[in-house]
């Protein structure tokens, strides 16, 4: 017996009451009532509830429907009834329905996952990961995938709409630097030659350009071997974009209409246009990041002035030293807060890296607790006043270099927001942080670093900065956040041979070394570069905050974990024997300690 699917699950509704409709699915569910079988049966469109009743089911498929369990894979073929009165379930799209079996096939068998499909909590990660394909059947999921799809499409019709051809670069390529390291593949034709895999398509969009491609885009998988965090996967998805022609304005505009429209037709949200802006100096300055979460207050404020000639010297020689004095005010939690709390405050700013974090509580008659002692009544109130506080508010203090107490201050701002229970989490909070610094400075590599990537354009004015003045020169850089997370960056680049050199050398970087990595990068700006800029959109990043999610792996099909790891395949795995011979690398013997060799047979090498 065999028989073609007509319906999805999800979809039979009382319409199709006393049509015959075949369903194929999961069993989700089952229950024995008195000898009749209930089943919900599950696809990725939803439920539907099967009814096998002896009546109905010629008796060896009665047999086999008894023995029917959790992920049993079958079709079934039955008659559509409406349920009995007051049996109907509300929480189920098809929950008016049932399907009375007439025949059952059993595809195939499942053995007891080791999770339970609809099991939200509770359920190991790591068990999640390694059993991902079991994971994936959760709606939860495959919602998500689905609105990935959707809006890759709507992304796509939109800018083939604008004149873009969306365009493959290599995988397997040169280094494209953006501040993390390369995955390297050996090559095996060239000994002791290895390619890098993109860390985005920065150089390939930028010669499109130059290739009289005129308007790009890619919906592109990148690689980055860096620190993960709850935001990061070692391989993700950018939407990359890239114009010939056009100065910041025309990519910024575009690039919101495109947001307007994927959260109209996926959401129903209306995004007001133009967005707002913000410098990355103002950013840095309120938000103590540039990346900043504008949906609450809480703002930093900049109390240096008014401490500097103040008798507490943890201040004051914190400001002539060229320090800065920094505050919140955490409005009524000086009422709210036990001790304990605070403490914990002073806890966190510590392991964010400063000094510590100084007090005081401001009261009807003054301020008590803390570093309430240090100062004299004068000197409070225009501490009080400058940092806008009244009875009841706790003021919150780093003092420290200006980078440090922003870095400080910003992270205390936000772990604030959440305990106050501050953020509106039904708001999308989208800006534009604009002005960038050409170059941030890397303490550890103690030296000057691209604060995006070396093919951003310095301000017309600031080219003559390059080389001299570092910290001056301003960029004509912009980035995309949402709910204060960084969804995209971008810039107009540099189209002048010229002044890409004296950027080149500026980040430290000798001719030779330049002309090796470079040259041919270099060699096309020779034959007629037009002025072009671009984006790239953390493709899952938006997933993941338009679904609503915390987790990127959570919007990703095949995630990997904290430590790059797929538990599912087992990837990153010992290289076959023979395999790296072929390809001409050697382990080092802390290397080899750590792995077993795998040893394959004659012929599969
Ligand atoms: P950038 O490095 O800012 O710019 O990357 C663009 C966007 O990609 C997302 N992103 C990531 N998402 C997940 N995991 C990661 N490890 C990860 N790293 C970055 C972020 C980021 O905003 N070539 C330039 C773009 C350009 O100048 O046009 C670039 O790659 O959301």
């Amino acid at each position: 017996m065999s028989f073609q699917r007509t319906h999805y699950c999800g979809e039979l509704r009382a319409d199709h009451v006393d049509q015959e409709a075949v369903v194929c699915g999961w069993v989700h569910r089952r229950r024995d009532h008195g000898g009749v079988i209930f089943i919900d049966l599950r696809d990725r469109t939803g439920l539907v509830q099967i009814v096998f009743n002896p009546e109905f089911v010629p008796k060896e498929q009665f047999t086999e429907a008894e023995r029917l369990r959790n992920e049993y894979v079958i079709r079934v073929r039955g008659t559509v009834r409406r349920r009995l009165a007051g049996m109907e379930n509300p929480n189920l799209a098809t929950g008016a329905i049932e399907i009375y079996a007439t025949a059952l096939e059993l595809l195939n068998e499942a053995r007891t996952p080791p999770f339970a499909i609809d099991a939200h909590t509770g359920v190991d990660e790591a068990l999640r990961l390694k059993y991902r394909y079991l994971d994936l059947r959760r709606f939860e999921i495959q919602e998500t995938l689905a609105l990935r799809h959707r809006v890759a499409k709507l992304i796509r019709d939109f800018l083939d709409g604008q004149g873009f051809w969306e365009i493959e670069t290599p995988m397997l390529t040169k280094s494209t630097p953006e501040g993390a390291r390369d995955f390297l593949v050996p090559s095996r034709v060239q000994p002791g030659e290895f390619y890098a895999l993109p860390q985005s398509p920065q150089l390939f969009k930028q010669l499109l350009m130059m290739g009289g491609i005129d308007r790009y885009f890619q919906i592109v998988r990148c690689f980055r071997d860096e620190d993960l965090r709850a935001d990061r996967q070692p391989e993700f998805t950018q939407l990359d974009i890239e114009m010939a022609f056009v100065d910041r304005d025309d990519i910024m505009a575009l690039i919101e209409e495109l947001v307007a429209f994927v959260f109209q037709e996926t959401l129903g949200e209306k995004i007001e246009l133009p967005l707002r802006r913000l410098s990355w100096a103002e950013a840095m300055a309120r938000y103590g990041s540039d990346k900043p979460d504008t949906r609450f207050g809480l703002e930093i404020q900049d109390v240096s002035a008014v401490v500097e000639n103040t008798g507490f010297r943890v201040f004051s020689q914190t400001v002539r030293s060229g320090g800065q004095v920094k505050g919140i005010n955490v409005e009524g939690a000086g009422l709210k807060f036990a001790r304990r709390e605070i403490d914990e405050l002073g806890e966190l700013a510590v392991s964010y890296g400063s000094k510590g974090m100084l007090w005081l509580i401001v009261t009807d008659d003054g301020s008590k607790g803390g570093i309430t002692k240090f100062f004299n009544p004068e000197e409070l109130s225009q501490l009080v006043t400058a940092m806008k506080a009244k009875p009841g508010d706790l003021l919150i203090f780093v003092a420290d270099k200006p980078q440090v107490c922003a870095d400080v201050l910003g992270r205390l701002r936000l772990y604030l927001g959440e305990k106050l229970e501050l953020i509106d989490h039904d708001a999308w909070d989208l800006l534009w942080v604009v002005d960038w610094p050409l170059f941030e400075y890397s303490e550890a590599e103690g030296r000057w670093e691209a604060a995006h990537h070396p093919f951003t354009a310095p301000l017309p004015e600031d080219v003559e900065l390059l080389g001299k003045d570092p910290a001056r020169v301003r960029a004509q850089a912009y980035d995309l956040v949402l709910n204060g997370t960084e969804v995209g960056g971008g810039s107009i680049r540099i189209h002048r041979r010229e002044v890409q050199e004296r950027m080149f050398a500026a980040l430290g970087m000798t001719k030779e070394e330049a002309e090796s990595r470079f040259g041919f990068f270099l060699d096309a700006f020779d034959y007629g570069t037009p002025p072009h800029g671009g984006i790239a959109w953390g493709f899952d990043r938006l997933i993941m905050l338009l679904a609503r999610k915390d987790w990127l792996r959570d919007v990703i099909a095949f995630p990997k974990t904290a430590s790059a790891q797929d538990l599912m395949t087992g990837a990153p795995s010992p290289a076959m024997d023979g395999q790296l011979r072929e390809l001409h690398v050697r382990l080092t013997p802390e290397a080899e300690k750590r792995i077993e060799p795998v040893q394959v047979s004659s012929s599969e090498r």
